[in-house]
C-alpha cells in the first residue's frame, strides 16, 4: 500500500478504511487529510466498491485536525495552501461511505464523520466541535454540518462552549443513525456496507445524490431533481431486475449498472 497513515482492505464489494495514526489518536494532519482523499477518490473510480467504510480505533475515530501542525501557522499559510480544501473532495464521492465511529469524534474528526453518507457511533463515542476552546472555530464544514444535522440549539452550543455529546444523545438529536454496542460496530458497518453494495451501484449513487440535494435546495427544486433522476432510473437494467424479482418472489441479482 502507497499509504502510511490509513490501512485498505476488500471484503468483497466493501473496502474499509481504517485512520492508523495511534499514537496521536487518529490527529488529522495533512498526510493523513490527502491519504484519505485519495484512497477513497481511488474507491469511487472502481466500479467493485459498492460502499466504503471509515472508521478509526476503538478509542478515537479521530481526536481532531492535527493541533501541532497548525499551531504555528499563519494567516497568508492557511489561506495560500487553501487548508483542509481537500477535505471538500470527500463530500463529492459519488460511492456511498459509511463513517463507523468509536471514542473521540472531536472537532476535524467530527466533521470526518458527518462527511460520510450513514454515521454508526458505538456506545462510547464521544462527538464535539471543541475547536473554540483552542481558539480556533470549525474548518471542515461543522459549523454547517452539523448544524444542519442537530439545528441551530444544540449546535451552537457545542461551538460556543465546546461541550462533547455522548453517543445517546447524538442519536437523539439525529446527529447518527444508530448506535451500537462497541464490540458489534465494525461487525455492524460492515453488514450495513454489504447490504447497500448490494444494491444497485448507480442507483444507489443516485438516491444519496438525492438525499443530498436536501442540504442545498429548496423543496420544489429538490422534488423535481428526485424526479429526473427518479425517472432516469428506468434507464438501467437494474430497476427491471430489481421489479421482476419482485413479482417473482426471489432475491434480485443488480448487475450494479
Ligand atoms: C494533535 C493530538 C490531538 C490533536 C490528541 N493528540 N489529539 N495531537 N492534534 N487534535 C495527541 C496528544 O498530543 C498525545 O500526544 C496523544 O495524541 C494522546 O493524547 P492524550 O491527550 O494524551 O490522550 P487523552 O488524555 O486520553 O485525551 C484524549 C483527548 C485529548 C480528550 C481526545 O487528546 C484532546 O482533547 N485532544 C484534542 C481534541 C480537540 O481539541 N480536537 C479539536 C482539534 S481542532 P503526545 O505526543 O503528547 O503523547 C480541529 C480544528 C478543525 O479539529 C478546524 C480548525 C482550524
Amino acid at each position: 500500500s502507497p499509504y502510511e497513515t490509513i490501512l485498505l482492505e476488500r471484503k468483497g464489494r466493501v473496502a474499509l478504511l481504517t485512520l492508523n495514526r495511534p499514537k496521536a489518536l487518529n490527529a488529522l494532519n495533512l498526510q493523513v487529510m490527502n491519504e484519505v482523499v485519495a484512497a477513497t477518490e481511488d474507491l469511487d473510480r472502481d466500479p467493485e466498491v459498492g460502499c466504503v467504510v471509515l472508521t478509526g480505533s476503538a478509542k478515537a475515530f479521530a481526536a481532531g485536525a492535527d493541533i501541532k501542525e497548525m499551531c504555528p501557522q499563519g494567516y497568508l499559510d492557511m489561506y495560500l495552501s487553501d487548508w483542509f480544501a481537500a477535505w471538500d473532495r470527500l463530500g463529492r464521492v459519488r460511492t456511498p461511505t459509511v463513517a463507523a465511529v468509536s471514542g473521540y469524534a472531536l472537532g476535524g474528526g467530527c466533521e470526518l464523520a458527518m462527511l460520510c453518507d450513514i454515521l454508526l457511533a458505538s456506545d462510547t463515542a464521544v462527538f464535539g466541535q471543541p475547536e473554540i476552546k483552542l481558539g480556533v472555530i470549525p474548518g471542515i464544514g461543522g459549523s454547517q454540518r452539523l448544524t444542519r444535522a442537530v439545528g441551530k440549539a444544540k449546535a451552537m452550543e457545542l461551538c460556543l462552549t465546546g461541550r462533547t455529546m455522548d453517543a445517546v444523545e447524538a442519536e437523539r438529536a439525529g446527529l447518527v443513525s444508530r448506535v451500537v454496542p462497541a464490540g458489534e460496530l465494525l461487525g455492524e458497518a460492515l453488514a450495513v456496507a454489504d447490504t447497500v453494495a448490494g444494491m444497485s451501484l448507480p442507483v444507489a449513487m443516485m438516491a444519496k445524490e438525492s438525499v443530498d440535494r436536501a442540504f442545498e435546495t429548496t423543496l420544489t427544486e429538490g422534488v423535481r431533481f428526485e424526479r429526473r433522476l427518479f425517472h432516469a432510473v428506468f434507464a438501467t437494467e437494474d430497476q427491471k431486475e430489481g421489479m421482476t424479482a419482485f413479482t417473482e418472489k426471489r432475491e434480485p441479482r443488480f448487475r450494479h449498472r
